[in-house]
């Protein structure tokens, strides 16, 4: 069987990982015998996480700091030599519109530029240092060295009022899929990009039950919000199936937000 046909024994970091899509990611990587790496900020709950796991271990870093990737991205290879999976989970939301006629206000731009930094340059940032470590693995018989997942949204198509900031966050990281892909296929590297519709996270939970109701009924089939373990389906299929690349992956239920 080829590097890149099961998970067993493959080196994996998950972004995001102590909670939601990330975490369900890592509890099923875990299951299936990677070695799993959780990284997320350290006021997550990684450590809790990772502990009740098998073969994991949480290494804290922010995502948009160069120097705190790097210095995660070290300890990963003087612990495991190597990385052949990265899947970029951390992101945030926020809810805001254009212009707040209430309050006379447009929208604040740090708060944009903060939306931007953490999901678009964030991902950008671990993206761009995991190569590096990707490049020197030694390549399989396909000349596969690693594999790359990002997260966007529907939001990145479908951005409802209110997800200015979000939408254009999502749809850079579906935007930077196919370029990614060519940048790094020299390399052995493939890259896809998952668009999850409603999923069943903290995340979504902060929302009103109204507004998760509504949600939920705008899905086509399953008519439900996405079980996390789905979107970590996704991502086993994605480093199993070598001749995926460069793809943009709705994963939906049909869901079209109007
Ligand atoms: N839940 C959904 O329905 C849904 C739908 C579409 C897209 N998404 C996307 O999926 C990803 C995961 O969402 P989720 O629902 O699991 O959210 P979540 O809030 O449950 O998990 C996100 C994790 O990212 C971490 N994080 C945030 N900023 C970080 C930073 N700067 N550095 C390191 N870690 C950071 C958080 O601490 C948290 O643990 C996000 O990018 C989100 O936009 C989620």
């Amino acid at each position: 069987m080829s590097q890149f046909t099961a998970l067993k024994g493959l080196v994996s970091l998950v972004t995001g990982g102590a909670s939601g899509l990330g975490r369900a990611t890592v509890e099923r990587f875990s299951k299936l015998g990677s070695r799993v790496i959780l990284c997320d900020l350290p006021s997550s709950e990684g450590q809790q996480v990772a502990s009740k796991l098998d073969n994991c271990v949480y290494l804290p870093a922010n995502i948009t700091s160069e120097d705190e990737v790097k210095e995660m991205l070290k300890t990963v290879l003087k612990d495991y030599n190597s990385l052949n999976v990265l899947v970029n989970c951390a992101g945030i939301g926020v809810a805001r519109k254009t212009y707040n006629i209430h309050k006379n206000l447009p929208h604040p731009l740090e708060e944009f530029e903060r939306v931007l930094q953490v999901n678009v340059m964030g991902t950008f940032n671990v993206v761009r240092q995991a190569a590096v470590l990707m490049a020197q693995n030694q390549p399989n018989e396909d000349n596969a060295r690693g594999v790359v997942i990002n997260t966007s949204s529907v939001a990145a198509f479908d951005g409802q009022m209110g997800q200015v900031a979000y939408s254009a966050s999502k749809a850079a990281i579906a935007g930077m899929t196919l370029p990614l892909a060519r940048d790094l296929g020299e390399f052995g590297i493939r890259v896809c990009t998952i668009c999850p519709g409603v999923f069943d996270t903290p995340l979504l939970a902060a929302l009103p039950k109204k507004a998760i109701d509504a949600l939920t009924n705008s899905v086509v089939f399953p008519k439900r919000l996405g079980n996390p373990d789905e979107f970590a389906q996704m991502c086993q299929t994605i480093v199993e199936n070598p001749y995926l690349n460069g793809e943009t992956i709705r994963l939906d239920g049909a869901l079209r937000m109007v």
